[in-house]
């Protein structure tokens, strides 16, 4: 019979709000049985209690989040509990342990702190102070076959360093997280990316909030350069976008790197997804308009993630129909060219969670993100459906006085009003004022003050300067009259 062993997980210290989400997200989406026993979870080194090695392992093959797990050893908060802890746990596994002691088998001992510096001979020390370790084998800096790490935390706040370590753990390394996969597909090296790409270490949280599995069909309804069909993908999803822009879902639009100055023909969503080996989950990608029904009523996906505009550095627009249509002196026999107004977040959060209740297959679950003013949160402001159960809600920082939330919602039960129309279950507090209106207002406003500011600053200055008798009382400084009489 297998019991529950011991880890530590080792978190990167950044997206800190997303790493109970995503922990969630994976044990959910493996069905992992799993205890967790540390509760401050902002520290970035967890307890956790395993069924066997292999739930271990599935966790580790998919978190973004994690930087690496370990099989415990010992776990103390003083030096000397450590130390008796770690003796008494090597004497009472010395069989299942005598493999990784023996004299054939290299090693390596890594010293990790947290929050404290120690220098290189200090941690020669620490390694030194576990002499007690029967370790027989050679050591191999670079290809060990065993590593072991002695971990310190000295707490989170680096301007109240405690006097002695919080917390003081021994564990053997069993395997890494995916973080790699940030380099690998980065967007520094991406074929087509446009202003509004996602960084890939977000679309890769996304798609594990999403739980994309092999063989699932996920849908970006706001696709842009899809780099969120790039995760999925990569998970092993089958991915279809749709977005509004013509020339961005044919890679026309303007080339975001400064150093392009025209897009070159073989740009793509579909030539990202080769670029990482996975064209063979590309679907398709449409130009459509999100607020206008375009899905047959029985088209399913396992998952719906996107981004949808702000209005800042994208329109957030929706196609004019007939009826909509401000110009009345049109008839009926003209030929109709669409045109484009304003899409509200409101209604387009209304619609976006309208759609995934109907379109969502049960229990897959919609990943979005959620642009808002900081002073103006609140968690009414969150669009709730009847259908969908809101699992998750993290914030990410954007700028000082903005941000955007991550919501996961999961589909709880069949939809069942195929009549009523779009966004009407939906629930939403008005929002104080669109994110974009209130985005330039405020800019604006900061723009004016910055202008007034420096305004003020050059008056200072010539005052100064004048004074000190560098510059003609009509205002001009000599340099400037000099230059002016060389060109004349
Ligand atoms: C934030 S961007 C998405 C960026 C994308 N995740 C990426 O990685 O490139 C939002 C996209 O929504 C598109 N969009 C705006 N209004 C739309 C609408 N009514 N229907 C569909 N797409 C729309 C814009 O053209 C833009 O490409």
């Amino acid at each position: 019979m297998t019991s529950y062993r011991k880890y530590i997980l080792w978190f990167a210290q950044e997206h800190v709000d997303f790493r109970v989400q995503e922990f969630d997200s994976l044990v959910k989406m493996f069905g992992l049985q799993v205890r967790r026993l540390t509760e401050q979870t902002l520290k970035p080194f967890w307890l956790v209690e395993f069924r066997d090695k292999e739930a271990a392992l599935k966790y580790a093959s998919r978190s973004v989040l994690l930087r690496a797990i370990f099989e415990l050893y010992a776990h103390a908060n003083n030096l000397t509990e450590f130390h008796e802890t770690l003796r008494n746990h090597v004497d009472t596994n010395r069989h299942a342990l005598a493999g990784y002691f023996r004299p054939d088998t290299s090693f390596k001992i890594v010293v990790e702190t947290y929050n404290k510096h120690f220098s290189q001979r200090e941690k020669v020390a620490k390694i030194e102070s576990m002499d007690y370790l029967p370790i027989e084998g050679t050591v191999n800096l670079k290809n060990p076959q065993v590593e072991w790490w002695y971990i310190e935390f000295w707490g989170l706040d680096p301007t109240d360093v405690p006097p002695e370590p919080k917390d003081i753990l021994f564990g053997r390394l069993l395997a890494s997280g995916q973080r790699h996969l940030i380099k690998d597909l980065s967007l520094k090296q991406r074929k087509f990316i446009g202003n509004t790409s996602m960084d890939a270490q977000l679309s890769l949280l996304m798609a594990n909030q999403a739980m994309v599995r092999e063989g699932d069909l996920v849908f970006d309804p706001f696709v842009g350069t899809g780099s969120l069909l790039v995760s999925a993908a990569k998970w092993g999803g089958y991915v279809l976008g749709a977005d509004i822009d013509y020339m961005m879902v044919h890679a026309r639009c303007r080339p975001s790197r400064i150093t392009q100055k025209v897009r070159e023909k073989d740009e793509s969503i579909r030539a990202n997804l080769k670029q990482y080996g996975c064209a063979d989950r590309y679907v398709d990608v449409v130009v459509a308009d999100f607020s206008n029904r375009l899905w047959h009523p029985r088209i399913s996906f396992d998952s719906i993630i996107t981004d949808p505009p702000y209005g800042i550095r994208e329109a957030t627009e929706k196609v004019e129909t007939k009826n909509s249509s401000k110009d009345n002196s049109r008839r009926e026999d003209m030929v109709h060219y669409p045109s484009t107004s304003h899409y509200s977040l409101q209604s387009l959060y209304g619609d976006l969670l309208e759609f995934a209740a109907r379109h969502l297959r049960l229990g897959g679950r919609l990943v979005c993100w959620l642009p808002f003013h900081r002073e103006d949160y609140d968690p009414k402001m969150v669009p709730h459906h009847q259908y969908l159960n809101l699992l998750a809600n993290s914030e990410q920082p954007l700028t000082g006085n903005t941000a955007r939330r991550l919501l996961t919602y999961e589909k709880c039960s069949e939809y069942s009003s195929p009549d009523r129309s779009l966004a009407s279950a939906t629930q939403m507090s008005t929002l104080p004022q669109d994110f974009r209106d209130r985005y330039f207002n405020n800019d604006l406003e900061s723009r004016k003050d910055r202008r007034m500011r420096k305004a003020e600053q050059r008056e200072q200055g010539r005052v100064e300067m004048e004074a000190r008798g560098k510059i003609p009382s009509n205002g001009r400084s000599k340099k400037c009259s000099l230059n002016k009489a060389r060109f004349n």
